[in-house]
């Protein structure tokens, strides 16, 4: 192995949420995944990019019958108001009806994004559907959502790495990072 990398970009502000925090507690979120879904196992559908990285990680460390699917929508704009309405991009390959789902979120702000998803995928009846979301930032929250597993809450600032960009930037840093300064772009 060689020295650990260091990114050179001079808009990372600071590591919010290191590798090995990651690592570690990713193993303590599977080993609860693992042992809800022993008896059925577990459907991951991912919302892209965003939980690119860290489904990666989280399918490792599970020890049951995994099987993957993504799905990609476009953010809200400004318009679409409280509605949360989100375009999808690329919709599952697989059907879910009678499957246990497990999404896969990189982030969850107001939850607009992920409750219109959750609205989306109830109405093609799977088995059951829950929520692993890597952060959670409570502050902003519009909708109630009943998250089962969140990685870690965060405070309400604006970060990137593990999957996590700014204008498409960043996605591939393997912790998390706040910038020195970000205009927000949802
Ligand atoms: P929500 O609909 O407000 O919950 O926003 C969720 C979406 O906004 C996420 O899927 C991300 O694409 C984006 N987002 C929210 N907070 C952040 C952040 O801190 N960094 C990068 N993207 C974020
Ligand atoms: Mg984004």
């Amino acid at each position: 192995m060689g020295e650990p990398l260091t990114f050179a970009d001079p808009s990372i502000d600071r590591i919010l949420v290191d590798e090995a925090q990651i690592r570690q507690r990713l193993e303590d979120v599977g080993r609860d995944v693992t042992a809800d879904y022993a008896r059925q196992g577990v459907h991951l559908v991912g919302i892209l990019k965003g939980s690119l990285v860290v489904m990666a990680d989280l399918m490792r460390v599970l020890t049951i019958p995994t099987t993957v699917d993504f799905l990609a929508v476009s953010g809200y704009g400004p318009d679409a108001g409280r509605s949360g309405a989100v375009r999808v991009m690329k919709d599952l390959d697989q059907d879910i009806e009678g499957r246990p789902v497990l999404v896969v979120e990189d982030v969850i702000d107001t939850g607009l994004t992920l409750n219109y998803i959750l609205r989306t995928l109830r109405t093609r009846h799977p088995a059951s559907l829950d929520v692993f979301t890597l952060l959670d930032k409570p502050t902003h929250r519009l909708v109630d959502l009943g998250i089962r597993y969140v990685g870690f809450t965060i405070p309400d600032c604006f970060v990137v790495g593990y999957g996590l960009d700014y204008q498409e930037q960043f996605r591939n840093l393997p912790y998390i990072a706040t910038l020195k300064s970000v205009e927000p772009d949802g």
